[in-house]
C-alpha cells in the first residue's frame, strides 16, 4: 500500500509487474512492521526490511515473515554496493530526515544498475494546510515554502517526532543530484470506495487536494 488513499502495488505496478518480482532482491526502507516486505515475499521476491526503530522491527517479528529485518539508519545502509534489484519505501524514513539526499545516494549505491527506487511521502502541498480531516483542513494556513521542520517535544524539551518539509521542486532536485532519473510522479486520487478517515486524511480532502506523492526513480 503506497498511502492512505489505498493505492496498492497490485494496481499500481510501480516496481514492475508482480510476476517479475520473483527472485528479485528488494530493500524496503523505513519498513515499520514490514507489511510491504511481507507482500513482496509472497510474490517470490527476496525482501530485506530495514528500519531505524527496534520497536517497529519487533512488531514485524511478531507478525512474522521469513525475510531479514535490519535495524539501521537509511542514511548509512549496511550493505555492499549493488546488492539489490529494487528498493521501496511507503512513507518510510524520507519525510523524517534532515538530509534526504544522503538517503537517496545510499539507496542508489546499494541498487544494481537499472534498479528502481519507488518511495511515497505526504504530498508537499499538504504542508500548507492544517492536518485536519474536516473543512478546516481545506484552507491554507501556512507557507508551502516554509521549510522549518515540524517538531513535537517531550516535557524535557527533547524532540520526539520530527517531520521535514521539501517542496515538490526540492524533491525533484534531491532525486536528480543523487544520480537517479525520475521516471514518474504519481499523485493517487481518492477512490470512491475509500470512506476511511485517518489523521488528516479523509474523503473530503482527498477529493480536492492530493495527499500522497509517489516518486519512481531509476538508477541508469
Ligand atoms: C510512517 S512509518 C511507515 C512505516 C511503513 N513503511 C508503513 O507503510 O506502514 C515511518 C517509518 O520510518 C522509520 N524511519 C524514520 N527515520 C528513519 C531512518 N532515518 N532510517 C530508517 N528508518 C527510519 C520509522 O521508524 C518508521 O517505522
Amino acid at each position: 500500500m503506497w498511502g492512505p488513499e489505498g493505492l496498492d502495488e497490485v494496481e499500481a505496478e510501480l516496481l514492475g509487474p508482480p510476476e517479475d518480482l520473483k527472485g528479485k532482491d528488494v530493500l524496503e526502507i523505513g519498513a515499520g512492521a514490514a507489511q510491504c516486505s511481507r507482500w513482496l515475499g509472497a510474490q517470490g521476491a527476496r525482501p530485506v526490511a530495514l528500519d531505524l526503530s527496534h520497536r517497529q522491527l519487533q512488531h514485524a517479528l511478531r507478525i512474522g515473515g521469513t525475510f531479514p529485518l535490519v535495524q539501521a539508519d537509511a542514511g548509512t545502509l549496511p550493505f555492499a554496493d549493488a546488492s539489490f534489484d529494487l528498493a521501496c519505501s511507503a512513507y518510510g524514513a524520507l519525510p523524517f530526515v534532515a538530509d534526504p539526499v544522503l538517503v537517496l545516494r545510499e539507496v542508489r549505491r546499494v541498487l544494481r544498475p537499472g534498479g528502481r527506487f519507488v518511495f511515497s511521502v505526504t504530498h508537499p502541498i499538504r504542508w500548507a494546510f492544517p492536518d485536519e480531516p474536516g473543512p478546516e483542513g481545506l484552507s491554507v494556513s501556512a507557507s508551502y515554502f516554509d521549510r522549518t521542520p515540524y517538531v513535537e517535544q517531550d516535557q524535557q524539551g527533547r524532540a520526539v517526532y520530527v517531520e521535514h518539509h521539501r517542496t515538490l521542486g526540492d524533491r525533484v532536485r534531491d532525486i536528480a543530484v543523487s544520480g537517479f532519473r525520475l521516471v514518474d510522479l504519481v499523485e493517487p486520487e481518492w477512490p470512491a470506495w475509500n470512506t476511511a478517515e485517518w489523521g488528516g486524511w479523509s474523503p473530503l480532502r482527498g477529493h480536492l487536494i492530493p495527499g500522497t506523492a509517489i516518486f519512481v526513480c531509476e538508477r541508469d
